[in-house]
């Protein structure tokens, strides 16, 4: 199938929850969704940066429905959070995809924990999403729906082995970047495999955004605003950078386009930039048992055991 990230398939009537939607990828992943009639989840953590995502939608997308957006507190550092944003959005009915893209991406210099005791960047990118992608199975089984990991270029360059992934030892902030992007990844693929042997119709796939930056990426009030320095260093970047705009193209193909399957690695045409494409992930992200090891590190750390027989029973219909 011909793929126009410009022009999408209709949407309407679909449902999907993006995480980290108030900025960067998620909030363009929004904007392209509700312009192809879909409802969103637009999820974030502080209310007004929220607040002025969605009104953003609203004025770039005048033909959208008044409910084309509903908000949703989560931030995905805090278990305690994310459990509650899945029970709410789990009492709506069915979901048709969730966009896992919340993140931290110039993480701290020293090592910082979160209010559940974890690294705060393999909480924020990992263990939240993990944890997350649980809560939300019945709703996903439920419309045979799809979720979306986002992996990142960077554990192509430096494949560190998570064998720490909390980082007690060594911390720095590159590391705890690459590393709880190879997890995120690994745990993308492992749940496919999961899913799959479990029966229950959910595909979970791995997308990229190649480079993207603030400064090659249109103004919007409240959403971004960067300074003239930022973009005229970004703009030095042209011949491998883009705009979050495009970066999120690879991200929403994976969540809505039918000839996207579960397991599969989506990215940038170049790598860094261009029209959405099948990828192949890199090798680290691939190694089954790596990625078994980084889901029990997941599952013991969150205490969230992922309900695949309660889920396949839903698809039943039981
Ligand atoms: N841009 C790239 O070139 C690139 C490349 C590879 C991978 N990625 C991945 O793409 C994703 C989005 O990146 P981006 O470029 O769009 O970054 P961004 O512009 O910095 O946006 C990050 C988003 O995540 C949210 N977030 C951060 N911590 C959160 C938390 N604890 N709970 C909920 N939301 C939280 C931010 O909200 P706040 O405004 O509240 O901080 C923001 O909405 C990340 O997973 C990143 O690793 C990006």
């Amino acid at each position: 199938m011909t793929w126009d990230p410009r022009s999408l398939p209709d949407l309407s009537g679909r449902t999907y929850l993006v995480t980290g939607s108030n900025a960067g990828l998620g909030y363009f992943a929004s904007e392209q969704l509700v312009r192809a009639g879909a409802t969103v989840f637009m999820s974030a953590r502080h209310p007004n940066r929220l607040s002025a995502a969605r009104a953003a939608i609203r004025r770039r997308v005048p033909d959208a429905a008044p409910d084309a957006t509903e908000p949703l507190i989560l931030d995905t550092s805090n278990l305690g959070s994310v459990r509650s944003a899945a029970a709410s959005v789990r009492g709506r009915g069915g979901l048709d995809g969730v966009l896992l893209n919340a993140g931290i991406v110039h993480p701290p210099k020293e090592r910082e924990t979160t209010i559940d005791g974890h690294e705060v960047v393999f909480a924020t990118n990992a263990l939240g999403h993990y944890a997350l992608g649980g809560e939300l199975l019945p709703a996903l089984a439920a419309a045979s729906g799809r979720m979306v990991w986002v992996g990142s270029v960077s554990t192509a360059l430096t494949p560190y082995d998570p064998i720490d992934p909390q980082l007690a030892e060594g911390y720095s902030s590159w590391r705890a970047y690459v590393q709880s992007k190879v997890a995120t990844t690994a745990l993308g693929f492992e749940a496919d495999r999961r899913l799959r042997a479990a029966g229950v119709p959910v595909a979970s796939i791995v997308a990229h955004p190649g480079y993207s930056t603030r400064g090659r990426t249109a103004g919007i009030t409240g959403v971004n605003e960067p300074s003239r320095v930022k973009r005229f260093a970004d703009n030095l970047q042209a011949a491998i950078a883009q705009s979050k705009e495009h970066g999120a193209w690879p991200l929403v193909r994976a969540l809505v386009d039918p000839d996207a399957l579960g397991g599969e690695f989506w990215g940038p045409r170049t790598g860094t930039r261009g029209e959405p494409r099948r990828r192949t992930a890199p090798r680290i992200t691939r190694d089954e048992a790596i990625a078994a090891r980084l889901w029990e590190v997941a599952r013991t750390a969150t205490g969230v055991r992922w309900p695949f027989e309660k889920a396949a029973a839903v698809t039943r219909g039981a």
